[in-house]
């Protein structure tokens, strides 16, 4: 019988599609649904972004581009990094790709061989472990518990790299939990990596812009310049500009990193489609506003999310500083029954299935990012869906008994 390659019984479809799937097929029945699953930006780019667009039409020269990025877009995205504190940056070390999964699928299989070990936090966001398993890595988990504040310490960070991990890969602000390291923190694990030179370190910060409450955003090469040398920036247009459709990503890298994910690009991809890259360059460049102006409007939606949260008894959720996630542990509903269904809630799964059968409000069960006591609330919907869909949320709670 004819089958298919070995590695795709590794490869599974993603657990955040599955719900918000779901919940859209319920919304086509006529449902009342809140969606508070997938993590979408939900505004659009501002007019610029178009016009740039409408401009690399009347141009297109018909003609494949590089397979690393035009000139115009690395230079755009040096200069972001230099904005954000990543300076000393040239074209050979930048490289695009189909938004940063892709750039990271890329990364793997440049660094991975298949039985080599990929060290992360967990939460951690899905893709991490489906493509680490997809290219035959070993994964070690470095668990980050909400009594911590979701994040690792220098202790644990020690711990992993002493058993030698060829990759290390970090996410800052976190997707699942909204945490952010600050700068004192990000010190203290440059410090530790900084020990153990046969670990490439990737750092997935795709939210980098997405901080609230002053802090400001901080990368491991800034503590520890000599690290420059094996750090990986991973970052993606798609969260703060709000254009996760138009698919285009990056990375930073030592030369010869970033040329081997341009040789993998070559090999499938060719080129980011031209058009994306010129919205791309504009996003960058042009006004800052849209996505400014949405930040802050996270930023308040994070409070109000919060607010309820810290009402509902037994749900502990350390408060986030970025992106557009919480990322409560919900784990006091396990064991009891909701009266009105009389649905029993054993774990994340009948939780979340629960919640958007009886109230029509859709979270990804925490299980998706390795946490099983915890569910993501993902704040990016209309505002006047928020609060409606929270108070459901803590009316789903207090029918726990
Ligand atoms: C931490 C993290 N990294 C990477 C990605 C992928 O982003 P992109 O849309 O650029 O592929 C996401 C998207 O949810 C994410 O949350």
């Amino acid at each position: 019988m004819l089958d298919l390659a070995q590695r795709m019984s590794r490869a599974k479809p993603s657990a955040i599609m599955a719900v918000a799937n779901k919940a859209k097929a319920l919304k086509a029945q006529g449902k009342d649904i809140i969606s508070f699953s997938i993590g979408v930006p939900n505004f659009l780019p501002g007019p610029h972004v178009y016009a740039a667009v409408e401009e690399a039409l009347k141009h297109d020269t018909g003609q494949y581009g590089s397979n690393r990025g035009p000139d115009a877009l690395l230079d755009a995205f040096i200069k972001h990094m230099e904005q954000i504190g990543l300076t000393g940056y040239g074209r050979e070390n930048i490289v695009t790709g189909d938004g940063a999964k892709h750039v990271l699928y890329n990364l793997f299989e440049a660094l991975l061989n298949e039985g080599d070990t990929i060290a992360f936090p967990v939460p951690y966001w899905t893709s991490y472990v489906d493509i680490a398993e997809i290219v035959g890595a070993e994964i070690d988990l470095i668990p980050a518990l909400a009594e911590q504040n979701y994040k690792i310490t220098p202790q644990q960070l020690e711990e992993a790299m002493a058993r030698k991990p060829k990759v290390f890969l970090f996410n800052n602000p976190s997707n699942p939990t909204g945490m952010v390291y600050g700068p004192d923190e990000v010190k203290a694990l440059a410090d530790v990596l900084v020990k153990y030179p046969d670990t490439w370190i990737i750092t997935d910060d795709i939210y980098n812009r997405m901080l609230f409450d002053g802090v400001e955003y901080t990368n491991f090469i800034m503590h520890q310049p000599a690290l420059r040398d094996r750090v990986i920036f991973v970052d993606s247009l798609s969260k703060t500009y709000g254009m996760p459709g138009w698919r285009l990503g990056f990375a930073a890298a030592p030369t010869a990193v970033a040329n081997a994910v341009v040789t993998l690009n070559s090999n499938h991809i060719t080129n980011v489609s031209e058009m994306v890259n010129a919205a791309g360059v504009a996003a960058l460049t042009g006004p800052q506003d849209v996505p400014e102006q949405k930040c802050r409007e996270f930023e308040s939606k994070r409070d109000l999310v919060m607010d309820v949260l810290n009402s509902i008894e037994g749900v502990v959720c350390p408060r986030p500083q970025g992106a557009f996630y919480v990322f409560p542990d919900i784990s006091c509903a396990f064991g009891k029954t909701h009266g009105p269904t009389g649905q029993a809630i054993a774990n994340d799964v009948d939780f979340c299935n629960a919640l958007l059968e009886s109230k029509g409000v859709a979270c990804v069960p925490g299980s998706a990012f390795g946490a099983p006591r915890s569910i993501r609330i993902s704040y990016t919907c209309p505002t006047p869906q928020l609060q409606p869909g929270m108070d459901r949320i803590a009316s789903f709670f207090s029918e726990l008994s």
